[in-house]
């Protein structure tokens, strides 16, 4: 029978019986990073692209990641396999270890805290994709590295808790000088005249594993994408929006602040982005359920 599986620091046991000290620095500073990967139909989506981010992440907090790549994408297949889901979400952290608490970084010698757990990729009701959902928009209050996955996501929280309390789905954050930025666990996009605009894949952002792979969609597909900051003005008066995430993959929005996108309508460049990206998945996971 398939179940909630973890890996814990090397050892497989039922996700509910897994226990990190209180002194782990990723519950006491949000010392650590994160990445979460789905797997279709047994096969993961973009393995490596996730685990060289997580890579890119670790080392942007000054972070030693134990172990290769490929040593990994080992423990991730082993750990999906045995969970026996076939559409499992993998979510995996790495934080500094446990030590006394302390600002400072603990003595090279303390292990880090490594763990990855698979559970069902969450499914969305049926008729939110072909409906759309709505954003609320929000200032981005987060730091200077949002190029890096790392657990502190208090601010993406509550944006996205205030967004949810306005009876929106996801919140769309924007910077002080009005450039938008991305929503609080996905990246936002708008289409301006059949071209696909999308923020720059600067610190500002995280640069998505899907975001990459809808850019290469778009560019089989033949549609303009522009790496471009756009204002909040512009945005809200776009022709479509829609965002995007591994869980979501093309999310359309319909609505942003209780008003209308567009036609207020799904849009032809979105759905078109949407089955593309799609195929693209089924393609790399073989008969994955479309
Ligand atoms: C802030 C933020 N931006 C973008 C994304 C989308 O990233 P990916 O497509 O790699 O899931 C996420 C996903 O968690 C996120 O948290």
């Amino acid at each position: 029978m398939a179940q909630d599986l973890l890996w814990l620091n090397g050892d497989i046991m039922p996700l509910e019986e897994g226990r990190v000290n209180v002194q782990d620095r990723g519950l006491l500073f949000s010392d650590g990073i994160y990445e979460v990967i789905n797997f279709y139909n047994g096969k993961p989506f973009t393995l490596r692209e996730h685990l060289e981010r997580w890579e890119k992440s670790a080392s942007g907090i000054l972070l030693d990641s134990p172990g290769t790549i490929e040593e990994r994408m080992q423990v991730l297949m082993d750990l999906a396999g045995k969970s026996g889901y076939r559409n499992a979400s993998v979510y995996g952290q790495l934080t500094r270890g446990t030590a006394p608490r302390n600002h400072l970084f603990p003595s090279n010698d303390t292990p880090p805290t490594e763990f990855w757990f698979a559970r069902p990729t969450p499914e969305f009701t049926s008729g939110v994709k072909e409906k759309g959902v709505s954003l609320a928009t929000h200032p981005d209050e987060r730091w200077e590295h949002c190029e890096f996955k790392t657990i502190s996501l208090l601010p993406n929280c509550l944006a996205k808790e205030r967004a949810k309390r306005q009876g929106a789905f996801e919140a769309l954050q924007y910077l002080k000088n009005d450039i938008v930025t991305e929503c609080s666990a996905s990246n936002a996009w708008c289409v301006r005249d059949g071209v696909v605009f999308t923020h720059p894949a600067t610190h500002r952002i995280l640069n998505g594993i899907t975001r990459m792979a809808i850019i290469d969609v778009a560019y089989a597909l033949g549609i303009e994408v522009r790496e471009e900051a756009v204002s909040l003005r512009e945005f809200l008066a776009s022709d479509e929006v829609f965002i995007s995430s591994t869980t979501m993959e093309v999310m359309p929005v319909t609505a942003i602040d209780n008003k209308p996108v567009g036609s207020g309508r799904v849009g032809s460049v979105t759905t078109k982005l949407m089955k593309g990206l799609r195929e693209r998945i089924v393609a790399d996971c073989e008969a994955a359920a479309v």
